[in-house]
This record gives structure tokens, sequence and C-alpha cells, in this order.
């Protein structure tokens, strides 16, 4: 099994080598102190890119720009909100865009799920849900195209997951998910004619420190291995970093000819959860 915290080397054999061309780029990633977004923000200032980033949390916020050498040269601009409140989020967007001198990208990454299954969750579970996943991403994008179009164009990403069209509880999220990735299909022809192009990224199950999948690992084997050996043919779940690489990608020039498109980065994983579909 790989090391949670690198994920798998890119394969190809290039290594170090190859850079995906990111650097210089202004980007805004919702969402970037724990998990995905975390690994795209570090992945972009490794990069040279420059990047805004929001979470609740201001002390998780500061300890990434302790961590990050890319704050040091003002590379990296933080704001502590939540994105489901739209002033909140559009004057982030438009602080980004003051203190990079506009924007080439957006991630919509913050997102998640609000109660449990369909007799538990209520009408708030269900409207917290869809606000998060797709409210905000809408929102964002709304905020985003001025600076994109004065850029000559730019790059959206949304992080929607493989729920969005694989079922199973939560159907909230599932749901939410699915809705993200029409979205971007939609996005991506009514903003084509300025230049931006709108691509949702899927990821699998990741294996994230600390979260559920890690948790189950170490706590409940059994049930993982049952779990792994029915749903993943790529034998693990993917790590963050490896979705990490592909958002990047989607960002740089080199994936220029890709817009309305849904990649799923799941090693072929089956149910997105033991209880299935
Ligand atoms: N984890 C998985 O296995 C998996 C699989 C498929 C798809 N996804 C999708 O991938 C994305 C990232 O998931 P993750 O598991 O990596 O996330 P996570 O570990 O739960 O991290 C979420 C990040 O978003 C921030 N955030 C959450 N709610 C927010 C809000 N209302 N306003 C502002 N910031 C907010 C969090 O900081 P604060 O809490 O401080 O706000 C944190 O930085 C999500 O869209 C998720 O649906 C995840």
């Amino acid at each position: 099994m790989s090391d949670v915290s690198e994920g798998r080397a890119p394969a190809g054999g290039h290594g170090d080598r190859v850079r995906p061309g990111v650097s210089g780029k202004r980007v805004l990633v919702t969402g970037g102190t724990r998990g995905l977004g975390e690994q795209i923000v570090r992945l972009l200032a490794d990069e040279g890119a420059r990047v805004a980033t929001c979470a609740r949390t201001a002390s998780d916020l500061e300890a990434l720009e302790v961590s990050l050498a890319a704050a040091e040269s003002g590379r990296l601009f933080t704001e502590a909100l939540d994105v489901t409140e739209p002033e909140r989020l559009e004057s982030f967007v438009a602080a980004s865009a003051t203190r990079f001198g506009g924007l080439d990208g957006v991630v919509a990454c913050a997102g998640g799920s609000r109660g449990r299954g369909l007799e538990q969750a209520d009408a708030d579970d269900w409207a917290a849900t869809w606000q998060l996943n797709v409210g905000h991403t809408a929102r964002l994008v709304r905020a985003a195209v001025p600076f994109l179009r004065t850029a000559g164009g730019g790059s959206v990403v949304v992080i929607s997951s493989i729920s969005g069209w694989k079922p199973g509880p939560n159907a909230q999220y599932g749901t939410a998910k699915s809705a993200q990735i029409h979205l971007a299909a939609s996005l991506a022809r009514e903003l084509g004619p300025d230049g931006i192009r709108v691509n949702a990224v899927s990821p699998g199950s990741m294996l994230i420190p600390g979260r559920r999948w890690d948790r189950m690992r170490r706590e409940d084997p059994e049930a993982f291995a049952a779990f792994a050996a029915a749903e993943l043919p790529g034998g693990e779940p993917v790590a963050p970093q490896e979705v990490a690489r592909v958002v990047v990608f989607l960002l740089s020039d080199w994936s220029s000819g890709i817009s309305g498109a849904n990649l799923p980065v799941d090693r072929a994983q089956n149910a997105p959860s033991p209880d299935g579909y």
C-alpha cells in the first residue's frame, strides 16, 4: 500500500521533469485547509502559481500560511469565510483578484454532506448540502467570470464525486454532486465564447489521513478489506495528491482542448461506499 501522505508517483517515468505549466497563474481554491483542497493549494504553490484560498477556520488558514513558503513571497492570500454566505464569497473573489491583479482559474472544492439517510435527513439537511456543493459553485463561477474574461479566458474546475452517478446513500449528497457535473458541462457551453473552460473532477473515495476511509482501514481492517475487494479494482483508494495533479493539469494550458468534461479519478472504483449500489 502506498504512503497516504504522498500518493503514487506520476506514471510515465518523467517524475519531476514534467511541469504542468501553471507558474504565474492566479488561482482561487475554496476549502483549501484540509483534504483535497489543501493538496491543490500546495501543488499550485509548489508549481509557482499565486493562490487564494478560504475556509471557515481562521487558525487552519494561519497554519497553512506558516507552512507554505509561497506566503513569504506574497503568492498566498487567505480569508476566513463560509462559502454559503453569498456576499462574503463574492467579496473574497473580488479581493483575490485585486491582490493578484486578476484571476486565471478557480476551483470549487469546498463540499460535503449534511444529514444521513432519506428518513433521517430533513429539509434543512438537503438545503444545506445543496447550498454547499451546488449553490457555492454557481456563485463562485458567477463572481469570477468578469475577472476571467478580462484575463482573456481561464479555467474553472468543479470538484464533484463518483457519487454523482454511482448511487448510494446519502441521496442529498449524490444528487448535489450530480448537479455539479451538469453545471460544469452547461457552463462550459455558456462561457466557451469567452475562452473560459469549465470541467468537473470526480474523485473516488480518497484516503485522507484521519478521515473516513483511513479510520476504517485502521479501526475495522476486515470491513475495509471487504470494501476494497468488492469495490476497488485498483486495490486501494486514490490519494488526494493524485486528484490534485489532475486538477492542476486542468488549470494549466496543457488541457486547453478540454472543456465540459467530467474526469473521474477513482482507479475504476465501483460503488462509492460499502453501502453500494
Ligand atoms: N473525501 C472524499 O473521499 C471525497 C470523495 C469524492 C469527492 N469529494 C469531494 O471533494 C471535495 C473536498 O473533500 P474533502 O473530503 O477533501 O474535504 P474536507 O477534508 O472535509 O475539507 C473541506 C475543506 O473545505 C472547507 N470548508 C468546508 N465547508 C466550508 C464552508 N461552508 N465554507 C468555507 N470552507 C468550507 C474546510 O475548512 P473549514 O471546515 O474550516 O471550513 C476544509 O478546508 C468536496 O467537494 C467533496 O465533496 C471528497
